[in-house]
Parts: C-alpha cells; sequence; structure tokens
C-alpha cells in the first residue's frame, strides 16, 4: 500500500477526494491534516470527521493546522463551499472523536520517520510551508509531492490570472516552490480540474449505487449546482480535487510537461503561477504541469471506487 497524507481544506470537493481516496485500497491514509482555506481550519477538520464516520474509518487521524496564511489575511471560501463548508447541508457532527492539533508537527515527524510517503496538498500551501520552514530536509524521503492549485493557460477562478489555493496564501505557495525539492511539485490545476464537471447526469447515475454514500454527495453538492447556475448558468458543478488523488491512482489519466514555475505574490497578480514554458530564466525544473486530462477516465475511476458502480 501506498502511504499518504492529505494536507486539505473541506470543502465540497476535498470531501469527493477524501472518499475517493478511502475507498481506494491500494492507499494507506496516516492522517488527514486541515489548513484553513475554504472555512477555517475547526471547520475543516470537523467535515473531514464526517467523511471519516460516512465510510466508518473514523481510526484515521485528522489534524488541525494554520489558522491563517503566513502573511495576508484569511479569505475563506464560504461563499462557493456554504458556511459549514460542506453546502450548508447540516450533516450532525461527529461528537465521538475529536481533532487533534498541531498538523505542522505530525506532518513532519511523519515524513521524518516514514520514507516513501506521498504528500497530497488539497488547499492552501500554509501547512507544507511551515514544514519545510522547521525544516528544510523534510522532503527528502517523500516520495510524491501533489498539489492541487494554480492554472497555466487556463483563467482563474478567483483573479483573472490566479486560482483559490495559490491566491489564499501566496506567501506559502511561493515558499513551497522555492524550496530546492528532490522531486518535482506535481501541479494539478485548473487547466485539468476545470474539465471535472459533477453533471445532473453522472449525479442521478449514482442514485442506482450505495445509498448512504450517494445521498451524501447529493446532499453537499447541491448548493454547489445552485452557485454554478446562479453565476455562469452551468448545469453540473466543477469538482477540482479529486483528479488529484485519481492521478495518484492512475497516472496515465492526465498528463502534462516539466518547467520552472514560480507563484507571484502582490498586486493584481496575487497567487499566480507563471510558468517559464520558454525557459527565459534558465532555471531549473521545479514542477511538473498537467494540462490535459481524459474525464471519461476519471469519471469512470470515481464511480467505480467511491460508489463502487460497477459492483451494483
Ligand atoms: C480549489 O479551491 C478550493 O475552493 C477547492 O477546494 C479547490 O481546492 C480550487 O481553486
Ligand atoms: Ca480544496
Amino acid at each position: 500500500k501506498k502511504n499518504i497524507i492529505i494536507d486539505c481544506d473541506p470543502g465540497i470537493d476535498d470531501s469527493l477526494a477524501l472518499l475517493l481516496a478511502l475507498q481506494s485500497k491500494e492507499l494507506n491514509i496516516i492522517g488527514i491534516t486541515i489548513v484553513s482555506g475554504n472555512v477555517p481550519a475547526s471547520v475543516g477538520a470537523q467535515n473531514a470527521l464526517k467523511v471519516l464516520r460516512l465510510v466508518d474509518r473514523l481510526d484515521i487521524p485528522v489534524y488541525i493546522g494554520a489558522e491563517k496564511p503566513l502573511a495576508v489575511p484569511f479569505t475563506s471560501a464560504q461563499d462557493t463551499h456554504g458556511e459549514d463548508g460542506l453546502g450548508d447541508s447540516q450533516i450532525s457532527p461527529v461528537t465521538s472523536v475529536q481533532p487533534k492539533a498541531n498538523a505542522v508537527s505530525f506532518i513532519r515527524e511523519t515524513l521524518q520517520q516514514n520514507p516513501d510517503t506521498t504528500v497530497l496538498a488539497l488547499g492552501p500551501l500554509t501547512n507544507i510551508a511551515l514544514v519545510l520552514q522547521e525544516d528544510p530536509n523534510c522532503f527528502a524521503q517523500v516520495s510524491r509531492f501533489l498539489v492541487m492549485g494554480g492554472n497555466y493557460r487556463s483563467h482563474g477562478n478567483c483573479s483573472p490570472v490566479a486560482e483559490y489555493n495559490f491566491w489564499c496564501d501566496p506567501d506559502a505557495a511561493k515558499f513551497v516552490f522555492e524550496q530546492k525539492l528532490p522531486i518535482p511539485i506535481e501541479m494539478i490545476g485548473l487547466d485539468v480540474t476545470r474539465k471535472i464537471v459533477l453533471t445532473p447526469t453522472i449525479l442521478e447515475y449514482m442514485k442506482h449505487t450505495d445509498q448512504r454514500i450517494y445521498q451524501f454527495i447529493q446532499q453537499i453538492t447541491q448548493f454547489y449546482f445552485d452557485f454554478h447556475w446562479e453565476h455562469e448558468k452551468v448545469l453540473g458543478c466543477v469538482v477540482n480535487d479529486p483528479l488529484t488523488i485519481a492521478y495518484l491512482l492512475d497516472p496515465t489519466l492526465a498528463q502534462g510537461f516539466d518547467s520552472h514555475v514560480e507563484i507571484a505574490t502582490t498586486g493584481i497578480s496575487r497567487g499566480q503561477s507563471i510558468v517559464d514554458d520558454h525557459n527565459f530564466w534558465q532555471l531549473s525544473n521545479n514542477c511538473h504541469i498537467l494540462t490535459s486530462v481524459d474525464q471519461t477516465a476519471f469519471w469512470c475511476l470515481f464511480l467505480t471506487r467511491v460508489l463502487k458502480a460497477e459492483e451494483s
């Protein structure tokens, strides 16, 4: 089994990503660490517990991490994810288990003690930056580092040029990309995640499978559907984070290229991921940027794993 740590900010699409990981037997989730992003970290931690309860995996520890970005004021995304981060779905809180504190120490110690662990970051990079500030060699033995964030040719989703995770904590993103990590950062940005759209048809299909999981997904995504319809007149919602898990499980799902990437931190370019695809700067590659994805293959994987659709 692959050992993984998932750092996230659940979040509607983070929750779908967690479900995909939890329903994948080849993954061993050592811990789930929470950063402030879509919602404050303490709210996100409760949401992670709700997902764990759904699949009876409350044995997996959840750690609360950074409450705010490194330097800029915190801006949540409760307009898109609901006040509770799960589309105001009123799912009852988990009271039998409490989240733990000190996500940053947990990540650092786990990576120091467990070679070959994969780190997946699905929220702002604050926790990861703090880990690397405490121990710059912490990623020495990390197997892979997958980050949902940024954009290459695609427009931003919270400014013309910036994606939310990098925009929310641009200083953390900049710091992480500047570290000379022994492995490339695998950037799963809006160019590919925008193509993963949960449509009413896919949701309808889920109805015929595991009822508890279907109802959970239906409850948490209704708000997202309404948001997309109201703002963009699109029927269906983009779910960004699950592709990161899917790509870990099946790297043939998406393709990209290697380049040097830097993150802007201020002014109108705050949070922009600048990809030096023409090698103007002559700097070594620090990133693998995904640019194309097979959406059908993604949904086949998701439905098979999360809802065991093939067995119904
Ligand atoms: C990212 O921002 C968040 O709102 C989502 O959970 C995802 O991680 C997309 O820009
Ligand atoms: Ca997220």
